[in-house]
């Protein structure tokens, strides 16, 4: 049974009860940048301490959608931001903030969600549980700083924009954008089960449209089950990958030329039950041999790291280009023919739930419990989207002696836990782990937000597709008792706290990935689906339960292992900002132009770069006779990226180099141009200095333009102004 049957329900409904429109509610719209640290801060996402950010693909923003009844007696707020995961430090911070600010009636711990995207290219150091720190050298301020103040800015801006509209549901099918990439797993779900379905993911997009009562558009929210992992793990450029490209295009699309982040349109990305989704869709192949894959370990040769997924793309920017545009295309089409109306309360229910020992009621007379936190001997493989380290391999069931010698040494797990996690081979007993600080959250947030019949369910990890599944019916199954038959039941990971992933029972079994990263037990997906149930129950009713054990904080404790940047230098003669390879004089429209710099660490004043750029296209325009520069493209664009790379490292300061690659539309008008680079650097007595630079002007030429012809046509001179 797929959402097609609900909207055809739905309209026999609107035409037979003669309902109008929805209902109208007050909306609002935020985005902030939360680029964070370019430099030398550690990425998250695949947990390689030595992919270390440098430079910028794609700015990172957060992006918030406020939706309130007509009095503002209640409001929900959803949050997303271009990060890998939502993060228990960040709400901690942002809610102390919205309080500060004065919001904090309004926005609070049960009506506010903050989630992430997913994409594994933005700088890590946010979390406050050790297991999500060590490859991230610990917790980094300057990443968590602009992370909070962006999310609070985002929420701000769409509380002060907040007006009368309606919203309309929409949901299509979109292929060719997602694999499943633990098959072993997914066909040990019962066959009954999986006949249900035509796919082994997910590939239902779920839209829901915000339009002005005067019927401007406001904002989308788009559910997708995919990983945003088509930028790899030798990526170094911070980068929003698919899911923030998708969102660049349609803002884009829908702003009229403003810049990235300043348009009043939010088109949020927000992921789904893709826990065991991969976009790389060309599939895994060995990289030796070019063959399969063993189909149950994902090796090849015995070994992890020779066994990987490709996108559909030429490269991994060609791949993130293509997953991101099929989101956008299908998310445009289901946002223009978007006509179920949103009719129903605003609501929200939340209740912290302490997950090391939740009682799973099985059948009527037995009752079972979910274990304390550990991750298995197959996490430790990776995926064929980024595999780990030394010969662990996917769909390990047993572990061996020597890495259990090795774990004990770190931590002997206690005899309950092991059993308990059976059939996981516990490689970390991460709920047992308390050194150098709290390795892993026992306390996780539980949170729906309704919108009408839109029940939007905020889950503290990555559901696989069948999980998902399963927790989506049993919450629409408690709307429908209650007698919202046309309940849309969606679900958002990632959101409010980490606790990497939940499989079914049966793919736990399998203990590939995602079953070795479930971290409670086989249990885990059973009593989420009974306590997101019971929160069903409470939020049809309009009343709260108890808000459960406090939530854990342990900002106090944490500490960073990074150095701050050092001091910046350059070679005798030379200054920083100064070209040090220079553009060509001239460059075909659909060329790639490029500049190299002396630069300054972009670590520097991170907070300073928040709304700025380090990459400028300037076109020249005249007047008269005075000529102007005014910036086309800006590091937050599609056709700008800025590599940033050490030269000549000493003890006490660093040379480095920026280069800015432009890839010129094809359609750019032709004209002059030059590129502008600027930053910060340190002094030698710790100071930080604004600095910029300019290539030389170069013109831009006719695709087609050939020798011996006059390379710029009179009648496309640079336009006046
Ligand atoms: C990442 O993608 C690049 C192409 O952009 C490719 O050369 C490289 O092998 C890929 N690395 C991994 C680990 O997938
Ligand atoms: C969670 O529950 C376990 C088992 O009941 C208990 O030992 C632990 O202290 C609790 N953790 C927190 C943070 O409340
Ligand atoms: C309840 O579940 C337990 C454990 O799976 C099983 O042993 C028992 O037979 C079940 N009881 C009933 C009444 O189904």
């Amino acid at each position: 049974m797929s959402g097609r049957s609900w909207i055809i329900v739905l309209m026999c409904f609107c035409v037979k009860e003669g309902l109008g429109q929805g209902d109208l509610y007050l909306i609002g719209a935020g985005i902030a940048d939360i680029t964070g640290p370019a430099a030398d801060v550690p990425l998250m996402g695949y947990a390689k301490p030595d992919q270390y950010a440098g430079g910028i693909h794609l700015r990172l923003y957060s992006r918030t959608i406020i939706t309130c009844e007509l009095d503002e007696s209640n409001c929900n707020v959803f949050v997303n931001m271009d990060i890998a995961t939502g993060a228990s430090a960040i709400n901690i911070k942002v809610f102390e903030m919205l309080r500060d600010r004065g919001l904090g009636e309004l926005y609070n711990e049960k009506n506010t969600a903050i989630s992430a995207t997913h994409t594994h290219s933005g700088p890590g150091g946010y979390h406050q549980f050790f297991l999500f720190s060590f490859t991230t050298s610990g917790f980094q301020d300057d990443s968590f700083d602009i992370l909070v103040e962006g999310v609070v800015r985002s929420i701000e801006r769409a509380h002060n924009n907040k007006k009368e509209g309606y919203v309309y549901l929409n949901e299509g099918e979109l292929l060719d954008t997602s694999i499943n990439r633990s098959p072993p797993a997914y066909m040990n779900n019962p066959s009954s089960e999986r006949r249900r379905y035509d796919y082994d993911t997910d590939k239902d997009m779920t839209i829901a449209k915000f339009v002005g009562e005067d019927g401007t558009d406001i904002a989308l929210i788009s559910w997708y089950a995919v990983h945003p992992v088509s930028m790899n793990n030798s990526n170094h450029l911070i980068s929003s990958d698919n899911k923030g490209y998708a969102s660049y295009l349609f803002e884009q699309d829908m702003n009229d030329g403003a810049p990235m982040g300043q348009g009043d349109f939010v088109a949020i990305f927000a992921n789904a039950n893709h826990g065991d989704t991969s976009p790389n869709t060309a599939g895994p192949r060995c990289i030796d041999t070019g063959g399969p894959c063993r189909y149950q370990t994902s090796t090849c040769n015995d070994r992890a790291q020779l066994c990987i997924a490709f996108g559909p793309g030429e490269d991994m920017f060609d791949s993130t280009r293509i997953i991101g545009e099929n989101q956008y295309v299908k998310a445009k089409e289901l946002y223009n023919s978007a006509t179920t109306e949103v009719a129903g309360p605003v609501g929200s229910v939340y209740q912290n739930a302490n997950m090391t020992h939740y009682p799973v009621k099985i059948n009527e007379t037995y009752t079972t419990y979910t274990c304390a936190a550990a991750m298995g001997y197959s996490f430790a493989a990776g995926t064929v989207d980024g595999p780990g380290e030394f010969t662990f391999f996917q769909g390990d069931t047993t572990g061996n002696d020597l890495w259990d010698a090795i774990r004990d040494l770190i931590k002997k797990p206690s005899d309950e836990l092991i059993q308990c996690q059976a059939p996981k081979p516990v490689l970390l007993p991460t709920g047992e782990m308390f050194t150098p600080w709290t390795w892993a959250p026992a306390v996780v947030q539980t949170q729906i937000l309704r919108i009408g019949q839109l029940a939007i369910n905020l889950v503290p990890g990555e559901f696989t597709t069948m999980a998902g599944r399963r927790l989506r019916d049993s919450v629409r199954d408690v709307f429908r008792q209650n007698g919202v038959m046309n309940v849309v039941p969606v679900l958002t990971g990632l959101a409010n706290v980490y606790t990497d992933y939940v499989t079914t029972f049966e793919e736990y079994q399998i203990q590939r990935y995602e079953g070795a990263s479930t971290v409670f037990g086989q249990y885990t997906l059973q009593a989420y689906q009974q306590q997101y149930a019971m929160l069903a129950e409470f939020l049809v009713d309009n009343t709260s339960p108890d808000p459960g054990p406090p939530s854990e904080n342990y900002l106090d404790e944490q500490q960073s292992f990074l150095e701050p940047p050092s001091v910046d230098a350059v070679p005798k003669g030379v200054s920083i900002g100064d070209v040090y390879i220079d553009t060509d004089r001239r460059y075909r429209q659909g060329g790639v132009a490029s500049a190299t710099f002396w630069a300054g660490s972009p670590r520097h004043d991170a907070k300073a770069m928040i709304d700025s750029t380090f990459v400028s296209v300037e076109e020249l325009h005249h007047t008269g006779d005075t000529h102007l520069w005014i910036e086309v493209f800006n590091d937050a664009d599609w056709s700008t990226r800025f590599y940033w790379e050490k030269k000549v490292v000493t003890e006490d300061s660093t040379q480095s180099l920026a280069t800015i690659r432009f890839e010129i539309p094809s359609d750019m008008p032709l004209g002059t141009y030059r590129i502008r680079h600027q930053g910060f650097y340190k002094t030698k007595d710790g100071n930080l200095q604004h600095y910029e630079g300019f290539s030389s002007s170069f013109e831009v030429i006719r695709k087609n333009y050939k020798r011996g012809e006059s390379p710029i046509p009179t009648t496309a001179m640079p336009t006046t102004i």
